[in-house]
């Protein structure tokens, strides 16, 4: 059982979180076009986390006995100037979704529901995660600088730290 404001919440959160995932599958494609393949994978795992996320709340919702609603489609931009650009925008996103997951936490405390409150804990943890690798690519980029072979090290670099991730979660078991 939940209150139904806080199932509306949670439902607002999946379309959330659903849409970062048609977001991130945009900036894949775009990525894809520009032949930067490194950022396409990292994007298109990214997007496919979001979808995970997702479901997460989807489950917990039908689990306690409400109904999980599945969100509109909206369209997601599919152009960017740079590669600098969409990835700011993806730490901007983030940034986006870890307050929205703080202002579940608040109603959570504020209408003592104790299972919800432990239910959103894995999502501060994933946000905090998300957010540190976020400004890590966004320092990285910075360093390579804007020469005419950055692309090419920007590509190397997000490769390179999409294997580290991958590695990482399959050592977890899963995202
Ligand atoms: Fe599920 Fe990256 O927010």
């Amino acid at each position: 059982m939940l209150s139904k404001a806080m199932e509306k919440s949670l439902n607002e959160q999946i379309a959330l979180e659903g849409y970062a995932s048609f977001l991130y599958l945009s900036m894949a494609s775009w990525c894809e076009n520009q032949t930067l393949t490194g950022c396409a994978a990292f994007m298109f795992r990214q997007s496919e986390e979001e979808r995970q996320h997702m479901l997460r709340i989807f489950h917990y919702i039908n689990d306690v006995g409400e109904h999980a609603l599945t969100p509109a489609v909206a369209q997601p931009p599919y152009e960017w100037p740079s590669i600098q650009v969409l990835l700011e925008q993806v730490y901007a996103h983030e940034q986006k979704v870890s307050a929205s997951i703080d202002r579940l936490v608040a109603q959570s405390y504020e209408e003592k529901d104790h299972k919800t409150l432990s239910f959103l804990q894995w999502y501060v943890e994933e946000q905090r995660e998300e957010e540190t690798l976020m400004r890590t690519i966004l320092d990285r980029i910075r360093l390579i600088g804007e020469g005419p072979q950055s692309l090419y090290y920007i590509d190397k670099e997000i490769s390179a730290i999409n294997k580290i991730q991958v590695a990482e979660k399959a050592a977890e078991g899963g995202a």
